[in-house]
């Protein structure tokens, strides 16, 4: 077990961050019966996890356990809301033990009703994907979607920990693999050897079963808490290139109804944005052979797609919230492990985006 402490100038509090195996049973055991506290698991992971969960529900009477809605459908505002009531109707005190169980979706929504209820009550993550342990739940964002539009509402809150239980990584659906995405980008921004370890696993469930899983983890989280530490609020700048792959992706996921997996899109995201802005005449880094080379032993098939799809993106790009006085920020990958921030215009993107096949 791996753990480190990292506090933030802008914000006064600190984010412990665990990343282990069997850490759950560990962290739960720990509380002793006076603890008041609330436990909130998202239904497809309890529904996967029922006798784990049952022996936690039935050893810790003092605890409230709720099992709450955790497909990215229930990112709403009613969610948010319920899970308020149950916070109320636990009687959940600033210092009280708030934990969930879940991945992104639910740090995302717990996170908010964290952050407001009563200004802000004390929070423990257990992420159980790998995009929630490398990405979601490290950093202390989080929001819900209105009218349609992703993300809309959030804040920017830090929890009191984040335990990383690798055992969850083994529940054998696809899913898992979509957080590979995320860990490419840190390797391709911040640190080739990210790209290298990566390459040193011939599939899947040969990386999450090795022990150097836990420093793989760890080095991600560590990359992206460095970012968050020089610019926690987003104010400055310095977060926007975590970006990276994410302006083409997210709208690669909403143009396909969010039915294109997260990971998957901003892997072609990432090869889209440099391709754009090579043909802009920057100088990038090929990224499409390290991505192609990762993907084919993961077994991530990556979205094709066709002419008119990538018409419709470049239709939805004019509105991305992004867009300040015609400019959108674009990241660029000079080598792998190093990137710079690069302004260009959303004209000269759309024409681009509409050459790209
Ligand atoms: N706040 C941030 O900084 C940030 C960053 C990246 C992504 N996100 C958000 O994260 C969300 C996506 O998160 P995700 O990819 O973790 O998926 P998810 O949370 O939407 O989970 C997808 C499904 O997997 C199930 N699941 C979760 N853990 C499981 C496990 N161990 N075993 C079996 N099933 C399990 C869930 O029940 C759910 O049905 C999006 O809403 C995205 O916006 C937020």
């Amino acid at each position: 077990m791996k753990k480190k402490l990292y506090s933030i100038e802008e914000v006064t509090r600190k984010t412990e961050i665990v990343v282990g195996r069997n850490l759950a049973d560990q962290y739960l055991s720990e509380l002793g019966t006076q603890v008041k506290g609330l436990v909130l698991i998202g239904e497809g992971l309890f529904s996967s996890n029922k006798e784990q969960f049952s022996k936690f529900i039935s050893e810790k009477k003092w605890i409230d356990f709720k099992i709450i809605d955790d497909a990215e459908i229930n990112k709403r505002f009613r969610n948010y809301q319920s899970i308020l009531k149950l916070l109320h109707l636990s009687q959940i005190e600033r210092r009280s033990n708030v934990f969930y169980f879940g991945g992104g979706t639910v740090s995302d929504l717990v996170g908010f009703a964290c952050s407001t209820y009563k200004r802000g009550v004390a929070l423990t993550g257990f992420p159980t994907t790998l995009l929630a342990m490398v990405d979601a739940s490290i950093g202390g964002k989080n929001g819900i979607d209105i009218y349609g539009v992703k993300n809309l509402v959030g804040t920017f809150y830090l929890p009191v920990r984040i335990i990383c239980d690798l055992d969850y990584l083994n529940s054998g659906n696809d899913l898992q693999k979509q957080g590979l995405g995320e860990i490419v980008k840190y390797g391709f921004l911040f640190d080739s050897s990210v790209l290298d370890d990566l390459k040193n696993y011939r599939s899947f469930g040969e990386l999450i079963s090795d022990h150097e899983i836990e420093d793989l983890v760890l080095k991600c989280i560590d990359l992206k808490m460095n970012i968050v530490k020089s610019d926690f609020y987003e104010t400055s700048g310095i977060r926007q290139i975590l970006n990276f792959g994410h302006t083409i992706g997210h709208l690669i996921e909403a143009a396909s109804g969010y039915k294109l997996p997260h990971g998957q899109a901003i892997l072609r995201g990432m090869i889209i944005e440099s391709d754009i802005l090579k043909n802009l005449g920057h100088d990038t880094y090929e990224v499409s052979g390290d991505i192609y080379d990762i993907v084919s032993r993961y077994g991530i098939s990556m979205p094709v797609l066709d002419k008119v799809f990538i018409h419709r993106i470049a239709g939805y790009l004019k509105n991305d919230k992004k867009i300040n006085s015609g400019m959108i920020r674009m990241q660029m990958i000079t080598s792998p492990g190093k990137s710079e921030n690069v302004d260009v215009s959303v004209e000269s993107v759309v024409r681009m985006l509409k050459k790209w096949t």
